[in-house]
């Protein structure tokens, strides 16, 4: 694309440097003002009367799933120049799951506001939004949704593996893997030691199928990045291309109104859960797309989605479903080779970023090839969809379980409850040798929800107590209103709706009632009967509020923050109109 064949305009004050003009009550001011600061630059008017292309740099010395920022900026600077636009990088927040105090959920929504205000505050005709660890890509693709400039994703792209001991290891379903041999004493100090050092063994993003290649996956599922864009690793010569590719198609947007309105639509976002369900994709990634939808005034259908799970098997063989690591889905072909699997089941004339259609761009696609990672649909690695979605009257506004990573013998059963209040009772009781607690308990973890840690931590995933995980236990049906990491497996109930913080029944469980979990029915039931229920219920009062919770962000966020089935967006910044609601049924 040359810039003959998208012309700057201007005469447009919509486009160029005239976007977005700063109010001193003269327009013809604000331009002179703003062209005299930037050729301080050193640019030209030539390159001014460029069509410019914002690109979000995420890059921070805290975020090593960015750690190859500067290179992808290059390339994506190389890309927008070769089309014949002119780039301009800036920075928003960055977040990384490791380095995030109390969680980076906490921290999502506001580099989702970070990134809608600066695209749009910032005179720029498309942009490039570069993102990777979890919560950056869902952050980002909310922006851009409200902002509603042309937008277009690049992700980091996934980490290399490391070797231990001649094992193959990858961040992060291998560190909980290690660690919980640990605790069940079954390695040393030293070999732990030794395989911290392995277990991310470079820059770029966790490297199975957790939130971050789920949320690679979705982006391009939604028609938000260019095709083959989700698996190249960070480090190698293909994410480079894919990075130049942006570039290129961020200048081919302008003009063509593709602004991401009309690429996230009700049919984008059923592509979206169906390649969710087939990728054995992390729990995390529905309340993503529950919030970019929300954005857009669309309605993910629960309900509906538990019913497209029963015919959208799990397909790709990674971890922690599977075995394989996101190096070996780009070799087998990407995300495109799944696409190809699920062509029946998709609306192949959803919109993508590159202005044509699903359907063409899978056309288009190279041709496949024999591999083993993305299964053919007779040959499943799980016969149904990743996630379940349960109810009851323990989870009035439903839960989820990653059945696809959960124990088959755990799903069908009922237990005694074994409560912890919050994480400071957890980690003060959970290795107490005098805990009262068996291999075939409930553990049920409370106050984890959306309010109540707050920010929704991913501390779903309870270990195990130490004295049963050296008795060799390796699983437990656990419960609660928290998150946990697509890195993660286990018999895991998660996203109890309402949370415990808000007196949802979650808050009423005692240490020895009885829990039924049906994951065949979809059932979560609490087997207190109703009057002594209503007898806790009149009993409950919410924790006092902290002084810490009293100003600034955290305010903001306890006042405003939705539950789980919402997305944990604010509520002020879901749109306010009714777009429809997903899943649509295939034509
Ligand atoms: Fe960044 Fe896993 S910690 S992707």
């Amino acid at each position: 694309m040359s810039s003959k064949s998208c012309p700057p305009n201007d005469d447009d004050p919509a486009s160029g440097m005239r976007k977005g003009l700063t109010s001193y009550g003269d327009t013809g001011f604000s331009l002179f003002l703003r062209k005299a600061f930037i050729k301080g630059a050193g640019l030209t008017d030539e390159a001014l009367e460029r069509p410019i292309i914002g690109i979000a740099n995420t890059g921070s010395g805290y975020n090593p799933c960015h750690g190859n920022m500067p290179q992808l900026v290059e390339a994506v600077k190389r890309g927008v120049m070769l089309a014949g636009g002119l780039p301009v990088e800036f920075p928003t927040i960055s977040v990384h799951e490791s380095f995030s105090s109390p969680t980076s959920m906490f921290l999502r929504n506001l580099m989702s506001m970070d990134t809608e205000e600066m695209v749009r505050a910032q005179p720029m005709d498309a942009v490039v939004l570069i993102g990777g660890c979890d919560k950056t890509v869902p952050a980002q693709l909310m922006g851009a949704a409200s902002a509603g400039v042309p937008a277009i994703q690049l992700v980091t792209g996934s980490m290399l593996t490391g070797s231990h001991r001649g094992e193959r290891v990858g961040a992060c379903t291998d560190c909980r893997r290690f660690w919980a041999r640990y605790r069940a004493e079954e390695i040393d100090d030293v070999e732990v030691a030794d395989v911290n050092n392995q277990l991310v063994a470079s820059v770029g993003t966790c490297s199975v199928m957790g939130t971050a290649s789920t949320m690679a996956c979705i982006a391009e599922a939604l028609g938000m990045s260019v095709p083959g864009g989700a698996t190249p690793p960070a480090v190698t010569a293909d994410r480079i291309r894919i990075a130049e590719r942006t570039g290129a198609q961020a200048v081919a947007m302008i003009g063509r109104g593709l602004t991401p309105e009309r690429i996230l639509t009700a049919k984008s976002f059923e592509n979206a859960l169906r390649v969710l369900l087939a990728i054995g994709g992390s729990t995390n990634g529905i309340v993503h797309l529950t919030a970019i939808a929300g954005r857009l005034g669309i309605r993910l259908d629960m309900e509906a989605f538990d019913r497209i799970g029963k015919e959208t098997p799990v397909l790709v063989d990674l971890k922690p479903s599977g075995q394989h690591y996101m190096e070996d889905f780009h070799k087998a072909g990407g995300l495109r080779t799944l696409l190809r699997e699920l062509r029946p089941l998709l609306h192949l004339d959803a919109m993508t970023v590159t202005g044509r259609t699903l359907g063409e761009e899978l056309d288009a696609a190279p041709p496949p090839f024999a591999q083993d990672v993305v299964r053919p649909f007779d040959r499943p690695v799980y016969a149904q969809g990743g996630i379940a979605v349960l109810r009851g009257n323990l989870a009035p506004g439903g839960a989820i379980i990653k059945q696809s990573a959960a124990t088959a013998g755990l799903m069908e059963r009922e237990g005694r409850a074994v409560v912890f209040e919050d994480l400071e009772d957890l980690a003060r009781r959970l290795d107490d040798e005098s805990l009262d607690i068996h291999a075939d308990d409930f553990m049920v973890l409370k106050h984890i929800g959306p309010v109540g840690a707050p920010g929704m931590p991913e501390a779903g995933y309870m270990p195990i107590p130490r004295k049963l995980a050296r008795a060799g236990v390796k699983d437990m049906v656990r419960i609660s209103d928290g998150r946990m990491s697509g890195t993660a497996s286990g018999t895991i109930v998660l996203h109890i709706t309402p949370e415990s913080a808000i007196g949802g029944p979650l808050a009423l469980v005692r240490t020895g009632d009885r829990i039924r979990l049906s994951v065949s029915r979809r059932e979560l039931a609490l087997l207190v009967d109703d009057a002594e229920l209503a007898r806790r219920q009149a009993g409950w009062r919410p924790r006092p509020a902290s002084a810490a919770d009293e100003r600034g962000y955290r305010k903001l966020f306890l006042d405003t923050v939705t539950q789980a089935d919402q997305g944990c967006d604010f509520d002020f910044l879901r749109s306010p109109r009714d777009n429809g609601s997903t899943p649509v049924g295939k034509p």
